[in-house]
């Protein structure tokens, strides 16, 4: 059975997506079957992202009411093998208002042909987050190191907690060393104990996300930068393995 991870953020822009978009990818490098969930309903984004926009006719609301299986609304990346994208509904009046135990049969489905299941959901306590957060088996809380951004991170874990979810980490991201040195930025010590979660990674500040997302390329095949190594770091620790910290990775000054 394959896991369900929850990508969640208490504040907008955190990374989110970006996130989602180069953990997958890494993860797919090392053999696993993906599928990327976009569950911010209405501002769906992981298709530009990825460059799939034309490419996505179905829903996970579609799957649901059964108007398509999710073989057919799962559509593959065209370059990434291994790697399926389930886009939200376009319309919020369409898209909201599926229960606690409609998600958990569309999450129990994909749990059975991939073997990671990345769900993007929207900033903050909206939509149907808590449907999909709470029944993850992970929660991953992206925050930049700023106060404003750890305190939503730390609201949001606290939440996902109470509700039960026991796995939840947190990915400091956008990272600038020099900040840090000049105590401009919070460092990553101060970061765990503002939002009171466990580290699953840090990720330097990076020009290339910018520039891949708004192109729709795969960052994996157009940066060697240190935002990918960070990503693919972060997908080895989910499987298991031991990686240092900042393993290849140069923090921005
Ligand atoms: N490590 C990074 N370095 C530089 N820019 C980044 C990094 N991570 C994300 N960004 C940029 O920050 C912006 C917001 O990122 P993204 O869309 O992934 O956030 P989000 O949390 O999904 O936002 P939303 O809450 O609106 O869904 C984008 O322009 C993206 O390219
Ligand atoms: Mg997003």
């Amino acid at each position: 059975m394959g896991q369900v991870i929850s990508v969640v953020s208490g504040k907008g822009g955190t990374g989110k997506t970006s996130f989602c978009a180069g953990v997958a990818v890494a993860l797919c490098a090392l053999g696993e079957k993906v599928l990327l969930i976009d569950a911010d309903c209405g501002i769906r984004s992981l298709d530009i992202v990825l460059g799939m926009s034309d490419s996505l006719l179905f829903s996970y609301g579609d799957v649901i009411r059964k108007r398509c299986s999710l073989k057919e609304a799962a559509v593959k990346h065209p370059i990434v093998k291994n790697l399926r994208v389930l886009t939200s509904p376009v319309s919020i009046k369409d898209g909201l208002g599926f229960t606690f135990d409609e998600i958990g049969s569309l999450l129990k489905r994909a749990r059975e042909h991939f073997t990671y299941v990345l769900i993007d959901c929207p900033a903050g306590f909206g939509g149907e987050i808590m449907n999909f957060a709470l029944q993850s088996d992970m929660a991953v809380v992206i925050s930049t190191p700023d106060h404003t951004s750890l305190r939503g991170a730390q609201k949001i874990g606290a939440q996902m907690a109470e509700g039960g979810l026991e796995n939840i980490k947190i990915a400091v991201n956008r990272v600038r060393a020099g900040m840090i040195n000049s105590g401009d930025s919070v460092d990553i010590d101060a970061a765990m104990d503002a939002s009171n979660l466990s580290l699953l990674g840090v990720i330097p500040e990076d020009k290339d996300v910018i520039a891949c997302g708004n192109l729709g390329r795969v960052l994996v095949l157009f940066s060697h930068g240190y935002a990918r190594v960070a990503y693919a770091n972060i997908a080895r620790r989910l499987r298991g393995a031991r990686v240092r910290l900042l393993s290849g990775v140069k923090l921005r000054r």
